[in-house]
């Protein structure tokens, strides 16, 4: 059995050897691609903490206002001993008016891959909710993750649309995995943003300070700095649009010259105008979400729409 520092090397090497497998085939092919789950070193949460504080932003700060109103409806419907289970934790600021509400709340058990963060979000936590058994676990929440012997029935919380960023068909296997980590009899609170005007959805991902598109472009710069590269960052520029047809945000980081740059050894072209496809972020009306999660083996138990329908959320009971 290996010590726990020698565990964490081994995690950090594995997480490094993917990151440069993954972003070497992302830009070596003819449609040049980098996964979303990327954006996230130190320097790209600070940067995603200020998305979150931007008025064009609504997910954030519109869920915020809703989940108190859900933590209160949800005490009326969830009257059993409970263990939580938070997919993709970060900093734990969502769960608290849900251990506020919910009295049979025994145990919580934040998933998230980054531990160390995830232990100081917990000791926070833990400070104000001395009676809940609060148990960080590191771990990937889109594989199915092993939680030991819980108390009470089991409720997953996955909040932040988040679930926006797999295409429909990842979204349908993180709900039939969650679904097995939860195990029978299970519920689970999801957060997801709506279809709406698209003027709103362009004004979100293209903020008047660009904070958006530093987000986009730290990618490259998280590039440069962790696999060697000499990629010129600032002769890329940030495009995101909705696509009406597909129903989500497509963010892209656009070439503004033929170039040629190298990334761990390996030499990328450019052409001018090409694009590196970073993410998509997919909104659903209600109905399209409830029937994907139904495909999944989730019941709807209960929706709720926040203030001109701008955000969702949806309590799933497991078939
Ligand atoms: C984390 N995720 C739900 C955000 C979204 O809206 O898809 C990430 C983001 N991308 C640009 N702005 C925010």
């Amino acid at each position: 059995m290996p010590t726990s520092a020698a565990r964490k090397q081994y995690d950090a090497d594995a997480f490094e050897s993917e990151f440069e497998t993954d972003v070497v085939d992302g830009l070596t092919r003819a449609d040049k691609q980098l996964s979303p789950k990327y954006f996230y070193d130190e320097q790209g949460s600070r940067f995603f903490d200020q998305i979150c504080e931007l008025d064009e932003y609504y997910p954030y700060k519109t869920e915020l206002r809703l989940l108190p109103l859900v933590a209160r409806d949800l005490s009326r419907i969830l009257k059993d001993d409970y263990s939580v289970i938070e997919f993709g934790a970060g900093s734990l600021l969502k769960i608290r008016p849900i251990l506020d509400w919910l009295r049979g709340v025994r145990q919580f058990l934040p998933i998230d891959i980054s531990g160390e963060h995830l232990r100081d979000a917990c000791a926070s936590l833990a400070v104000d909710y001395a009676h809940i058994d609060i148990r960080p676990v590191e771990g990937d929440f889109t594989q199915e993750v092993e939680l030991g012997k819980t108390v009470g029935k089991r409720l997953g919380f996955f909040p932040g649309s988040t679930i926006g960023n797999f295409t429909p068909q990842q979204a349908r296997d993180f709900l039939a995995t969650a679904k097995q980590t939860l195990g029978r009899d299970s519920y689970i609170i999801i957060g997801v943003d709506t279809k709406k005007s698209t003027q709103i959805l362009h004004r979100a991902y293209n903020d008047a300070a660009g904070i958006t598109a530093k987000f986009n472009l730290n990618i490259l710069h998280r590039i440069n700095r962790e696999l060697s590269g000499n990629i010129p960052v600032e002769r890329f520029e940030h495009y995101a649009h909705y696509d009406t047809q597909a129903g989500c945000i497509k963010m892209h980081l656009v070439s503004l010259d033929k170039q040629q740059c190298r990334v761990a050894g390996e030499d990328i072209h450019f052409a001018k105008g090409e694009s590196i496809h970073t993410e998509s972020s997919y909104k659903y009306r209600p109905d399209e979400f409830i029937a994907l999660a139904a495909s999944a083996g989730w019941d709807c138990e209960k929706e709720w729409l926040a203030e001109g329908e701008l955000f969702s959320m949806f309590l799933f009971k497991s078939e």
